[in-house]
């Protein structure tokens, strides 16, 4: 089973680790979904500025019909704002599969004619996209979870996904860009803590999962922003020691020991050009809104 292999290899660290894709039960796909509405996490308010401003741009992009097909499609809210009649298919994937049925479900209500095929995918592994005779592929990987991946598994990420899609298919990226520290705390940081319930959900997934015991109550969250790793670091923290097992394997948690749950890299355009020739893409044209919190890259493969 992964989720106990991982946390049992990420608690056993010196600097204990959760990896961030653990959160999405249902319950925690629907408290991501309420970060997205706090006045706080503007990245979501910002890639919609810019979606809506390219979406009567995108048919002339293309060649041909096209099957979108989005990577951790979540609520799968943002696609509404780009589908057109050259769209012939949508694959949203996701980790959290009911929760992408049920966004697919209400979708189709609103687009009969469109064919959807959610799959369960979990991309931070080796993974397939299905193939469409006659179609261009444009892939989206919203939301700026190209941020969540640690070292260097994001390159290895969009290297796959080119070689999955094949030559002369496209993908959009939202980066979120460097900027004012406090703008970044808050965003990581609501008012009325979503974000720090949305973390520790991952507690009673554990409880639920591994049948441990561990009191929610004893742990708090901790989000700040990094500013030499230029990252959003988001923690778990142990407020009394406390020790519990996962399958065979004992767990300390020292009092105020942190486990690190979630990271958000941010980049700066220059920084997201460079990874993306690195891993072989070309880029087509990037937006930002207004502000320039945000940015929305097109790459050819
Ligand atoms: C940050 S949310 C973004 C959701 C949506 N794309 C948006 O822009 O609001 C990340 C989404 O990716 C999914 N996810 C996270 N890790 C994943 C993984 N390793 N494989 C597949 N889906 C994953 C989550 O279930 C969630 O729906």
């Amino acid at each position: 089973m992964t989720l106990q292999k991982d946390l049992i290899s990420g608690l056993s660290k010196k600097n204990k680790i959760i990896p961030s894709k653990y959160h999405y039960d249902l319950q925690g796909s629907k408290y991501f979904e309420k970060i997205t509405q706090q006045k706080e996490y503007y990245p979501t308010r910002k890639e919609k500025e810019i979606l809506k401003k390219i979406s009567k741009k995108i048919p002339a992009l293309f060649k041909g019909s096209l099957a979108f097909v989005e990577l951790g499609s979540g609520a799968a809210d943002k696609i509404k704002i780009l589908i057109n009649k050259k769209v012939k298919y949508y694959v949203p994937l996701d980790i959290s599969l009911n929760f992408v049925k049920k966004s697919a479900f209400k979708l189709k209500k609103k687009y009969p004619k469109l064919i959807i095929k959610p799959l369960k995918v979990d991309y931070s592994k080796r993974f397939k996209i299905p193939n469409f005779k006659k179609t261009t592929k444009v892939c989206f990987f919203l939301g700026s979870s190209i941020g969540n991946f640690h070292y260097r598994e994001e390159k290895k990420f969009l290297i796959n996904i080119r070689k999955s899609i094949g030559k002369d298919n496209f993908i959009f990226i939202g980066a979120d860009l460097i900027k004012n520290k406090k703008i970044l705390h808050n965003a990581y940081n609501d008012k009325k803590g979503y974000t720090a319930k949305f973390s520790l959900n991952l507690i009673n997934i554990i409880n639920r999962t591994q049948k441990t015991k561990l009191n929610i109550k004893n742990f708090y969250y901790h989000g700040f922003y990094n500013s030499q790793k230029k990252c959003i670091q988001g923690f778990l923290v142990s407020k009394i020691f406390q020790t519990f097992k996962i399958k065979n394997k004992t767990i300390v948690l020292k009092k105020s020991e942190k486990i690190l749950v979630e990271i958000s890299n941010k980049f700066t355009i220059k920084s997201f050009k460079a990874l993306a020739s690195q891993t072989g893409w070309k880029t087509q044209q990037y937006w930002q809104d207004k502000k320039k919190y945000y940015s929305l890259f097109l790459l050819k493969s």
